[in-house]
């Protein structure tokens, strides 16, 4: 369900940038953003601590060391909400919503996936922050906040992401030159699959409600068709998948509902629907985004 958010139209926003919502929030409506993202997170991290013992880590083959850093990304969050509601004050501060990871983890190497996997949409979204900043609120004391305080809380948890799929997963501990930014409605889109309800008194913020996407397999191999879950409106209109990689976007073309995965991807990858080639900007977003893993072995090279 989509939280307490207003579902403004966006208008004016300019395609410039391929993750830009350029210039859709004030300083203060990204640092409720940003809680919204932190709440989500802290809920989930200390879910599944409180549902997983030490012994249960050990017995799925996790250290009880592994443990203890997952305990640390859960204070982090907590952290993060705590700072982040003191700086904007709790009047204006969202506080946490209802959430259901029910289906979404069913035991540790679950739990570790998805913790992989929300953490660096949430260092996504930090990223993706200052593009969306309306420029006439720059004066603002909140912005500092945003720009400064944000790119800080990006970078932890994109050190975390990195700890999760390197130690834990054993794969790539960081995926290319560049970490992917996203506009806030894409994040949202991901995350907002978790979330029951909000409280009424949380603020609105200018989030575009996205369909969600699903893919038929969420590691697919550069060249293998995979199917796109979701329907679109008119089955005759052309549209193209968008793979968000780093700062740049491949699209691929959709058939009945398939598409061929392209080359040159890397890591965690963004994936959603858009209508054409040149001009990926929320405004022309036809789905919300899923994540994809791509392996980066270690001789793997990036090329812009
Ligand atoms: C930016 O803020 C100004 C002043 O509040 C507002 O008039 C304008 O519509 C905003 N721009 C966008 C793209 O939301």
């Amino acid at each position: 369900m989509f939280p307490k958010t207003a579902l403004l139209a966006l208008v004016g926003a300019a395609a410039t940038m391929v993750s830009a919502q350029t210039g859709a929030f004030t300083a203060k409506q990204l640092v409720q953003f940003s809680l919204n993202v932190e709440n989500l997170e802290s809920a989930f991290l200390a879910g599944g601590l409180a549902t997983y013992s030490a012994a249960d880590f050990t017995a799925a083959g996790f250290t009880t060391a592994i443990r203890g850093r997952f305990q640390q990304i859960a204070d982090s969050e907590a952290l993060h909400v705590t700072y982040l509601t003191k700086a904007i004050g709790t009047d204006d501060a969202p506080v946490a919503c209802t959430y259901d990871f029910t289906d979404a983890y069913t035991d540790v190497t679950s739990f570790v996936n998805l913790a992989q996997k929300i953490e660096s949409i949430g260092a996504s979204a930090y990223l993706g922050l200052a593009g969306a900043l309306n420029a006439t609120t720059l004066k603002e004391d909140q912005t500092t906040l945003v720009l400064s305080a944000g790119g800080s809380i990006a970078a932890a948890k994109a050190r975390q992401a990195g700890w999760i799929t390197s130690t834990v997963q054993g794969k790539q501990p960081w995926d290319g030159a560049f970490e992917t930014p996203l506009t806030p409605s894409a994040a949202w889109s991901v995350l907002d699959t978790y979330v029951t309800d909000c409280p009424d008194a949380n603020p609105d913020l200018p989030l575009k409600s996205l369909p969600t996407l699903s893919v038929s397999n969420a590691a697919p191999s550069a060249g293998d068709t995979i199917t796109l879950g979701v329907t679109l409106k008119s089955a005759a209109a052309k549209r193209y998948a968008i793979w968000i990689d780093g700062l740049r976007s491949v699209y691929s073309e959709i058939t009945n509902g398939k598409t061929v995965v392209p080359s040159g991807l890397s890591g965690t990858v963004y994936v959603g629907v858009v209508p054409s080639k040149d001009a990926a900007d929320v405004e022309n977003y036809v789905t919300g985004f899923a994540v994809v893993d791509f392996p980066f072995g270690p001789t793997a090279r990036n090329v812009l």
